[in-house]
């Protein structure tokens, strides 16, 4: 099927609120480096946005190795937010990252409440991002990160000072590793988040059994890839059914169907992580495969697929 003609016919334009997406296929955090790194490889315009890797506010060296482990259907990692931090990316890689037609998102994660302010105050005061993402989701490190996002309370004050400190669309990033990931979408919500981004990595860890030890440095990790998606696509029909917020779907998905059933559960937009390593072109592989989608079920526009799960027969 030539998919140059499809696009030509089908809208693929999405609107999260306040964020416009020339299309719905974005890449995560983490997995795309500062984007800048890709662009020898891929057409980064053609990409609906870049969530670049998480800042800190000091540069981070991350885990000692081994931090990546590959489980049978799956990524488990423990970087432990390796970052240059947002001094050197708003100096060194936004000049050239936000010469690109796609939406820059920044992705950011403090230790404290305070770090969190102080990150959101650097972003707002840089030229050139769209949206900030709050990371509290991240299960790789001791202080802040899941601490906050498996916790009601902390989500919802968090999610309030940096509302408090920035006019820029709040994206937060919500972690499947609680009991109910609907309370903490809603405490989001109330925070004065605009969007929610789900899923983070799920906990796990690796064994070696003939040395007897952890495969990887911090013994646990996150695991991400098509391990995940069907807990991926759990948590954000739950949260979509429960919350009035739109929804960046993400876990594990790797080709264009994958996208289309985050959608249908809920999902405005998706993220692509994991299947970066495998292709780093997979986003706009995977922005083709939609449109496809779409010209053979006579969907003329990409948004009409959000949220249209049949449950009922
Ligand atoms: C190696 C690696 C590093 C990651 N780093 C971050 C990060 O810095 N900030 C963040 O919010 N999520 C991070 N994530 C999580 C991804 O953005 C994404 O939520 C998760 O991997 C699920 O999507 P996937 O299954 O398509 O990879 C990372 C994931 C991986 C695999």
């Amino acid at each position: 099927m030539d998919s140059k003609k499809n696009d030509a016919k089908i809208n693929l334009e999405v609107d999260l609120g306040p964020l416009h997406l020339s299309n719905p296929a974005t890449v995560a955090s983490g997995t795309f480096g500062y984007g800048i790194e890709f662009s020898e490889f891929i057409d980064l315009d053609k990409i609906g946005a870049i969530f670049v890797k998480g800042l800190t506010v000091e540069p981070r060296s991350g885990h000692p190795q081994q931090r990546l482990s590959e489980t049978p259907a799956g990524l488990l990692n423990c970087i432990g937010l390796q970052n240059v931090g947002i001094e050197s990316f708003i100096r060194d890689k936004l000049p050239s990252l936000k010469q690109w037609n796609t939406k820059i998102i920044a992705n950011i994660s403090g230790a404290t409440e305070e770090e969190y302010v102080y990150l959101t105050q650097q972003i707002n005061q840089a030229e050139g991002i769209a949206a900030l993402e709050v990371n509290i989701s991240c299960p790789n490190i001791d202080a802040g990160g899941m601490a906050i996002g498996t916790n009601a309370v902390l989500t919802e004050k968090l999610t309030e000072r940096i509302r408090q400190n920035t006019e820029l669309p709040i994206i937060v990033k919500l972690t499947p590793n609680v009991t109910d990931i609907v309370t903490i979408a809603k405490a989001a919500w109330n925070g004065g988040a605009d969007i929610l981004s789900l899923i983070n990595t799920l906990l796990g860890m690796a064994i070696d059994a003939e040395t007897w030890k952890p495969v990887l440095s911090n013994v646990t990790g996150g695991l991400s890839g098509p391990a995940i998606k069907p807990v991926a696509l759990r948590c954000v029909w739950a949260v979509s059914q429960n919350v009035p917020l739109p929804l960046i779907g993400m876990g594990g998905i790797s080709t264009g169907t994958d996208a289309v059933e985050f959608m249908l559960a809920g999902a405005s937009a998706i993220s692509i992580g994991t299947a970066n390593f495998i292709n780093p072109d997979a986003a706009n592989i995977i922005i083709s495969q939609m449109s496809e989608y779409c010209f053979r079920h006579d969907i003329s526009d990409i948004r009409e697929i959000t949220g249209r799960l049949h449950v009922n027969p």
